[in-house]
């Protein structure tokens, strides 16, 4: 019997959409000086939610954590093969595939937040302005090939992935769903998220 389970709990959910706003937020008031301060705040907020996910890759729920999604190499390998003769096998959580952007974007989203803080430093040197910038280029090419992965897995295994990450349920025919949702932790997280924005912006430029 199929039948709708819950793989995505909530704070992985708000983690990854607000991961999306803070980063294209970053990235639209990345060239003006005037606006550092939102830059800069919009920067701090990314790397508390990568903190976060970071801890909860190891106490989270099933599929947010990070052992469900560890592949070696052949399977990886055995899924884009797989993928390419159009029969991938289907995954709760995330696939072989889709775990290598996931980890890439975890470990990119981490660098260019700490040679953001690095470049905000009074003596910051040219090389780690450059390296934020280029790292910043880099993370937008893995977003496309992300973005691209989850279109192609969507249409061959025939599931919308992109309304589970907003609804965190899948279609299965097993019972191996999580069992909470953990929506306070989502809540907490919003709210931490909003408290930051105002208490900083509010600073002096600088
Ligand atoms: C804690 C996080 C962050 C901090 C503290 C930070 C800080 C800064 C600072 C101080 C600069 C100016 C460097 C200079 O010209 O002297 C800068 C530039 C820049 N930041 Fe960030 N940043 C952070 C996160 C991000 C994120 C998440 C992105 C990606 C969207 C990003 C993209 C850029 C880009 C593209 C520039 C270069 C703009 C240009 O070429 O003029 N930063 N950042
Ligand atoms: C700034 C842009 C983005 C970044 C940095 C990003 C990053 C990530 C990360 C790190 C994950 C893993 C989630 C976790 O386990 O915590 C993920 C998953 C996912 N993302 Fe994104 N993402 C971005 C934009 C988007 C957009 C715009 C969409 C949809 C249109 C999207 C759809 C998804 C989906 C569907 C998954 C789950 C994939 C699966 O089922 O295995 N992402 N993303």
């Amino acid at each position: 019997m199929v039948r709708r389970i819950l793989v995505w709990d909530v704070p992985t959910r708000v983690f990854h959409w607000l991961q999306v706003l803070s980063f294209g937020g970053a990235y639209l008031t990345a060239f003006s000086e005037r606006l550092r301060n939102y830059h800069v705040a919009l920067g701090y907020i990314l790397l508390g939610l990568l903190v976060f996910r970071l801890l909860w890759g190891f106490v989270g729920t099933r599929y947010a954590r990070f052992s469900s999604f560890l592949f070696n190499p052949g399977e990886i390998i055995a899924y884009l093969l797989a993928m390419v003769k159009r029969k991938p096998a289907h995954y709760l959580g995330h696939n072989p595939a889709g775990s290598v952007s996931v980890w890439l974007l975890l470990a990119l989203g981490m660098f260019v937040c700490v040679t953001g803080v690095m470049a905000l430093q009074d003596d910051a040197s040219d090389l780690v302005v450059d390296m934020h910038d280029i790292s910043t280029d880099i993370m937008l090419g893995v977003i496309a090939l992300h973005l691209v992965g989850v279109l192609m897995s969507s249409i061959l295994n025939r599931e919308n992935l992109v309304r589970s990450m907003f609804t965190g349920l899948k279609s299965a025919e097993s019972d191996e769903g999580v069992r909470h949702s953990y929506s306070w932790l989502g809540v907490l997280m919003v709210a931490a998220v909003i408290i930051f924005w105002f208490a900083y912006v509010k600073r002096p430029l600088g």
